[in-house]
């Protein structure tokens, strides 16, 4: 991944392949924002005429590029947008800057080295505009360039273009304990974030439950996580129907793996809960062609809880953290769960399956039942689990259900700081008769309308009694097909990483609000 330095170098004597600075949108036309100094000097004092000369008007995520006058060790000085000039003594917000960072690392895609020089008030500073530069520098090209391993003119041909290798911060002090302590953050969770985008964007027929697992399983070792994987022996031996249901109509057979972080000091325990449909094409209920060419980003709950465990270990945060991929492909078969099969979950409840494509909540069930024998402080789930949150909440934010009204509130407030989009909804119990089935405990469809709530009234009923849990569906953000802004690029998202990171350190410090 793109590596990061603080640097205390002056934008004036530093070299690289260009110099970012922020510009701002004035009540009289673009104004460059702090960090820009020496820029603006380089220019004769001149930048933010020259910027509106050039058309700039200091709009979020605006880029413009110059070439660099005389004065500076740079070739190429390229200002990003920042949005309206801050209140008086106040900053930009964490994700104005981090957004900001991750459009400029986008823009510089197949530069080697950037300085930033963007507005480093304080630490919370460093960490939004480290964390921006390097999501944004992301690119997924593990699949491309192929032309120019057989071509004669491999060289012409170049590939895809590489993400930035080097981001060096102005202005951030590396001798600073809270600079640095906040870079170090950064490139935890952005690596981590990256690590889950990967997985997500790696096509389906390479990231098979079984590849998942390996995967999983040695990066947990690399990073001193316990992990456990369960194999269709073990999940049918084991009982696993909902997980074992689900997979069965696959030549990839299903896998539950258990990541376990503990911290010797730690007081809580917090367990994730990942759904990790490899490939959802619907089953027997099979999907429609228009809705299953992005089925691959079916397993993002559990790239989001993998990548989230093993931030918290590499942070060495002082909690417990478990995390459970529940993978399978979910292929239709002679083999495969048929609309009307009974299948016993884990818990023992049965499950009528009126539609193989609401088969998220099956694996999940399984996962959630697991994971309360453990008795976890607090469950956390997260799945790209319905269409209908989709419709709610469209494509940005994520859906956040519960069983506890204060740990839903802190869950949708943890997430605004780290700077991703969600919003508290309800589990209405009235839409739990939806549910009912005259063959079986409970039926895993209901209701169309609040589809993604009765998809949640489904997941609590396997958890364990007297256990916080939350739901998270994703659905939306965890896949962007749009065009690419901020720091989010298209593909896979990494979204929840950041939330579920974030939760881990407040549960670590027992500061949960
Ligand atoms: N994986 C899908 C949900 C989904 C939709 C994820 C769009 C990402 C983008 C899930 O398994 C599914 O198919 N849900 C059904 C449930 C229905 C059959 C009750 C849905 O939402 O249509
Ligand atoms: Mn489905
Ligand atoms: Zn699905």
């Amino acid at each position: 991944m793109t590596a990061l330095t603080l640097s205390t170098a002056g934008a004036a004597t530093l070299r690289a392949d260009a110099l970012v600075v922020g510009v701002a949108k004035g009540p009289k036309g673009p104004v460059a924002a702090a960090g820009a100094e020496a820029v603006d000097k380089a220019f004769d004092g001149k930048l933010a005429s020259v910027l509106e000369a050039l058309g700039a008007s200091g709009a979020e995520g605006e880029i413009t590029k110059l070439p660099a006058p005389a004065g500076l060790k740079v070739p190429v000085v390229l200002a990003v947008g920042l949005g309206s000039v801050p209140e008086k003594d106040e900053s930009y917000d964490e994700e104005t800057l981090r957004r900001a960072a991750g459009a400029a690392a986008r823009a510089l895609h197949g530069t080697k080295k950037a300085a930033f020089a963007l507005p480093l008030d304080d630490a919370s500073a460093v960490t939004a505009v480290a964390e921006g530069a390097l999501l944004g520098a992301y690119a997924f090209t593990a699949y491309q360039g192929g032309e120019t391993k057989t071509s004669k003119n491999a060289d012409k041909n170049g590939g895809p273009k590489q993400p930035l290798a080097e981001v060096a911060l102005l202005g951030a002090k590396p001798r600073d304990k809270e600079h640095k302590a906040a870079a170090e953050r950064a490139t935890v969770v952005a690596t981590e974030v990256n690590i889950a985008r990967d997985l997500v964007n790696t096509p389906p027929n390479d990231l098979t439950p079984e590849a998942f697992a390996a995967v999983a399983s040695a990066a947990a070792k690399e990073n001193g996580v316990k992990v456990q994987v369960l194999d269709e022996k073990a999940l049918v031996k084991g009982g696993y129907g909902g997980i074992m249901g689900v997979g069965k109509g696959s030549e990839n057979p299903p896998r539950l793996v258990k990541l376990t972080y503990t911290h010797p000091k730690a007081v809580k325990t917090l367990a994730f809960v990942g759904k990790g449909i490899t490939y959802d094409s619907g089953g027997i209920s099979l999907k429609p062609a228009g809705h299953n060419e992005t089925m691959k980003c079916d397993m993002a709950g559990a790239a989001a809880v993998f990548a989230s465990v093993v931030a918290a270990a590499k942070l060495g945060l002082q909690v417990n953290v478990t995390g459970w991929l529940a993978l399978a492909e979910n292929m239709p078969s002679g083999s495969a769960t048929k609309p009307g099969d009974v299948l016993r979950m884990y818990s023992g409840k049965t499950v009528e399956v009126l539609n193989t494509d609401a088969e998220g909540r099956l694996v999940l069930g399984d996962a959630l039942t697991k994971a309360s024998e453990d008795n976890p402080d607090a469950i956390v789930d997260v799945a790209t689990l319905t269409g209908a949150m989709v419709l709610a909440l469209g494509d940005r934010t994520f859906g956040v259900m519960a069983n506890d009204d204060a740990f839903r509130t802190s869950i949708h407030e943890i997430a605004e700081e780290v700077g991703e989009a969600s919003w508290p909804m309800p589990l209405p119990q009235d839409l739990r008769k939806s549910m009912d089935s005259p063959t079986a405990d409970i039926a895993n469809m209901g209701v169309r309308m609040g589809g993604g709530l009765v998809a949640g009234l489904f997941l609590q009923e396997f958890v364990g009694e007297g256990i916080t849990w939350a739901h998270l569906d994703i659905a939306g953000p965890a896949f962007h097909e749009g065009a690419p802004y901020g720091y989010t690029p298209k593909g896979g998202t990494g979204s929840a990483v950041r939330t579920l990171v974030r939760l881990a350190e407040r549960t670590a410090t027992g500061d949960l609000g």
